[in-house]
């Protein structure tokens, strides 16, 4: 088994990415660890219960709270992608099992227990693991493989017109994160990757929420809010840039293309804040992540068609 943990800043696609996580055979969800991204901080500590509790598993993954700003910006939501990311779902405040310890002590803790075994999602801001580098150089040598949601690779944005939410959030904290020295780094770019190899038309969004399982038709509430703003702008169904960079870390054979590149994150400028910046091989300058180009979109669908068929038995 992967033994991973999930840093998240839980809000629809959020959720599906825990889903897989926990319920994927091969891998062994070690944590939950929440930075502030997506919507509300409170309602992305519900989310992630909200998760857990459709899969029947409340209880079973610590789910630790983590940063609640960005290291030098103002917080800013997605809430007009998102809305509260809830899908419409509540649960009462005495369901929710929280871990005491800060999610940034967290990572620490559980990578210097099993050096070099654990892997990390990062599919929210990188508050959280840019904290845990200030906090101590040897972390980023003891993680096995750092998979990163973040940033385009043609500097088409989500956020602005140059930047992707997750490195537009905090940039600084990103930048502190790709230069940390992660010895195997994997980048799952916005886009074009996601947009051409993980959006699902809305016909196949209804055939997994079809399913007839709850967590089918957790699913089909959770993404409803994304897809119906991914179609206002022109995106054609629902987008997964968070299942799917948990689905590379446990399936690298859904990779069909990826290369290395330098890559960086613009602090500096206002209008390209939270740019990334991938330089190809011609710049010849030294790679520090390997960012994935394209995957088997088909596979990636009946993978998550999978999971959401699993049975449970919510809490
Ligand atoms: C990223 O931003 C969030 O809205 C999504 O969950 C994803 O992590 C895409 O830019
Ligand atoms: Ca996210």
């Amino acid at each position: 088994t992967i033994p991973l943990i999930i840093d998240t800043d839980t809000a629809q696609d959020d959720c599906i990415a825990i889903l897989a996580g926990l319920l994927d055979p091969v891998a062994d969800l070690r944590a939950i660890t929440m930075v502030a991204g997506n919507v509300g901080f409170e309602q992305q500590v519900a989310n992630a219960h909200l998760t857990l509790n459709v899969a029947g598993r409340l209880g079973t993954v610590p789910i630790h709270r983590g940063c609640t700003q960005p290291l030098l910006r103002h917080w800013e939501s997605a809430e007009d992608v998102h809305g509260d990311g809830s899908g419409g779902l509540s649960i009462p405040s005495d369901s929710l099992v929280e871990a005491d310890e800060h999610a940034v002590q967290a990572l620490l803790r559980l990578t210097a227990e099993a050096p070099g075994e654990l892997s990390i999602v990062a599919i929210g801001p990188l508050t959280n693991l840019a904290a845990a580098i200030v906090l101590d150089r040897g972390f980023a040598s003891r993680v096995k493989t750092l998979v990163i949601m973040g940033g385009s690779n043609n500097a088409r944005g989500n956020i602005t017109a140059s930047a992707e939410f997750n490195f537009y959030v905090d940039p600084e904290a990103a930048q502190v994160v790709l230069q940390a020295g992660f010895g195997d780094l994997r980048i799952v770019p916005w886009a074009p990757l996601t947009l051409s190899d993980a959006t699902f038309p809305r016909a196949d969004y209804d055939r997994l929420g079809a399913l007839g399982t709850p967590l089918a038709g957790f699913y089909h509430r959770m993404c409803a809010a994304t897809i119906d703003y991914d179609e206002s702008v022109g995106i054609d169904g629902s987008t997964h840039p968070d299942s799917l960079s948990v689905a590379v870390l446990l399936h690298p054979e859904l990779v069909t293309a990826e290369s290395g590149y330098r890559v960086d994150v613009e602090t500096a400028s206002e209008l390209n804040r939270g740019m990334s910046v991938m330089a190809w091989e011609k710049f010849d300058l030294p790679v520090n992540a390997q960012v994935i180009e394209a995957v088997d979109g088909a596979a990636f669908y009946e993978y998550l068609g999978g999971i959401l068929a699993t049975p449970t038995t919510p809490n």
